[in-house]
């Protein structure tokens, strides 16, 4: 295991719920210790963002987190607003990397004066004062400059500003809620020093849902296209820099295409029976090939 074996995550009433969830459930699988807090204002989001109805109470809510995500007994705790005597409220023993996702211009602000009037506010001061690992993901917009200074203020502490926003470099053809949050989640991981096969895992859940070439070319419609390890010859036509994916092969090639080559050269021998009978004509139709 890399990085910090426990972790103190913070949701907070800013929208994006999903992405503490979805950490929740990374840092679970990889077996960490997670101290969990969350605001009120981020039950209220939670409930509008989601169909998952917290419980109210902490030790509620700790059995249901830990069944909603198959934690092992113990491994998820979690604290009330004013829960000061827990382990998160004090230098000698609050875990050594706290994230805060998403963040609220409001928790966003408390952090950066220090104001300490949750358990969230005095965690992340903790985590500030000792010179650990403190990891904001801010979500509002536009952001104000008060909402600006006070990140560049947390920054200059070292804080990482991490705010949810994806990169669309895979050029998306449509929303994929699941990809945006593994997107900002291999961030936030990267930086607390995860398993690198659940970074890998989360990066090739990116590469597959912008698109195998093997599964995008299967949906060409563009006559005459190959069907033969088509995936494969895409990807290696778009690393020989070829200029018309969409004309040749009725598909875009991948953004990542030198690391989509081997999955779809793996996909594309498995489905070669089924290529091999659309190119004899043997009553099986489809949009490119013959
Ligand atoms: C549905 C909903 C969405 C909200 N979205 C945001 C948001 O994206 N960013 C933000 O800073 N505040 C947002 N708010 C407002 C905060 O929840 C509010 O300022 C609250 O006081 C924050 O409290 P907390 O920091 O203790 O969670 C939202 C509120 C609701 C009810």
């Amino acid at each position: 295991m890399m990085g910090p074996k426990r972790i103190t995550l913070a949701m907070t009433g800013a929208s994006g719920a999903q992405y503490g969830l979805r950490l929740l459930d990374c840092l679970v699988q990889e077996e960490r210790e997670v101290h969990f807090l969350i605001s009120k204002a981020a039950q209220l989001v939670l409930a509008t963002e989601t169909d998952v109805l917290l419980p109210p109470k902490p030790q509620a809510m700790q059995q249901f987190l830990t069944e909603y995500t198959g934690a092992a007994a113990g491994q998820i705790r979690v604290y009330g607003k004013e829960d000061w005597m827990s382990s998160v409220a004090s230098g000698s023993g609050a875990p050594s990397a706290m994230v805060v996702v998403p963040c609220s211009t409001g928790t966003l602000s408390a952090i950066a004066t220090g104001a300490c009037n949750s358990l969230i506010e005095r965690a992340a001061d903790v985590v500030l004062k000792e010179r650990r690992q403190l990891i904001i993901v801010p979500r509002e917009a536009p952001y104000s400059s008060i909402h600006l200074e006070n990140m560049l203020k947390l920054s200059n502490m070292g804080a990482v500003i991490l705010p949810a926003s994806p990169g669309f470099y895979h050029q998306p053809q449509s929303i994929d809620f699941r990809k945006i949050c593994c997107r900002v989640g291999a961030s936030i991981i990267k930086r607390v020093g995860m398993n690198k096969t659940l970074i890998a895992t989360l990066l090739l859940s990116i590469v597959f849902s912008s698109g195998c070439a093997s599964v995008r070319t299967l949906d060409a419609a563009q006559a005459g296209a190959p069907v033969i390890y088509s995936g494969t010859r895409l990807d290696w036509y778009s690393l020989q820099g070829g200029c018309y994916p969409v004309e040749r092969f009725g598909a875009q090639a991948p953004k990542y295409a030198a690391l989509d080559l081997p999955f779809s050269l793996l996909l594309d021998t498995l489905l070669l029976p089924w290529a091999l009978a659309v190119e004899l004509g043997v009553g099986l139709t489809v949009q490119g090939g013959r």
